[in-house]
């Protein structure tokens, strides 16, 4: 179990940002990346289908030897992190909901805070739930920011897309944010770190912004320490990555600059009966 990797996935480039965090945090972990970008974006689709997504990536993962799986995806945690740690109780599941809800509480000092995430999380209402829970008296702005996100999944940027673009959708949700009076955004999507210095530049030191990756990663962190499933390895990793879109040219070429590397992803297809074909 200690030599097996960790299992990372999200719909396609946004996860990079918590891959990268376990990379800093966990130096001597092999990773298994999954990029589901034949199936993005997630944030439209039903909570129902990107579950299915979930179990089948889970599965993939866990029979390509994953000792723990990382929903590196704020949708697929919403929709599928309590089933998957009901479906797989020998692998230890960890999502972005709880790192997202942590940090913030962390810096939110007026108790308002603001989710900034795709239409599926913000709608099926996870983070007010696990706010309340924790502090009723917690006031929470949910806001979706779909077309936003779809510029941030394909690299902002280094998409093709005008900074001037993604600067004033930005903008308009961290204005309405900040007129409720947030003085944490959470970062509630993985794609945002494609953009993340163009939203700081809409904040403008209006508020703070919370980016959970690396809280997530500590959190893997300590269950990996707890549970004595850490590497005993001190080679230089060989971390594999894999994506499920035609997209492989686009995926090495962001994935290598955002983590410093060359990176060669296989594609896959997945099937429910966990028969995969690698192109
Ligand atoms: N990266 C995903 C998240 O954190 C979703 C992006 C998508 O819509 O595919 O929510």
């Amino acid at each position: 179990m200690n030599e097996g990797f960790i299992g990372i996935f999200d719909s396609g480039i946004g996860g990079f940002s918590v891959a990268k965090e376990l990379m800093h945090q966990l130096p001597y972990e092999r990773l298994l990346y999954f990029g589901d970008t034949g199936r993005r974006p997630y944030g439209p689709q039903s909570l129902t289908t990107i579950k299915s997504y979930v179990m089948d990536i889970s599965n993939f993962l866990i029979d390509n030897k994953a000792k723990i799986i990382v929903i590196a995806c704020n949708t697929a945690s919403t929709a599928g992190e309590l089933e998957a740690r009901v479906a797989f109780p020998n692998v230890p599941v960890i999502g972005m909901v709880e790192a997202g809800v942590r940090s913030s509480l962390q810096y939110s000092t007026g108790k308002k805070i603001a989710v900034l995430g795709t239409k599926g999380t913000v709608e099926s209402g996870v983070f007010e739930r696990r706010f309340n829970e924790i502090d009723p008296s917690i006031e929470v702005i949910s806001i979706a920011t779909e077309d936003l996100l779809r510029m941030a999944e394909l690299g902002g940027e280094v998409g093709g897309f005008a900074k001037e673009h993604i600067y004033s959708l930005a903008k308009t949700a961290v204005d309405q944010a900040v007129d409720f009076g947030a003085d944490v955004l959470l970062l509630a999507c993985t794609d945002f770190t494609c953009i993340d210095y163009i939203m700081e530049e809409a904040v403008a030191a209006r508020a703070r912004i919370v980016d959970p990756a690396k809280e997530t990663a500590l959190q893997v962190k300590h269950l990996l320490e707890k549970t004595g499933f850490t590497s005993n390895s001190e080679a230089i990793p060989d971390h594999k990555f894999f994506i499920s879109g035609q997209d492989v040219k686009e995926f090495n070429s962001f994935g290598s600059q955002f983590l410093g590397f060359k990176i060669a992803a296989t594609k896959v297809t997945l099937d429910k009966n966990r028969r995969y074909h690698y192109i």
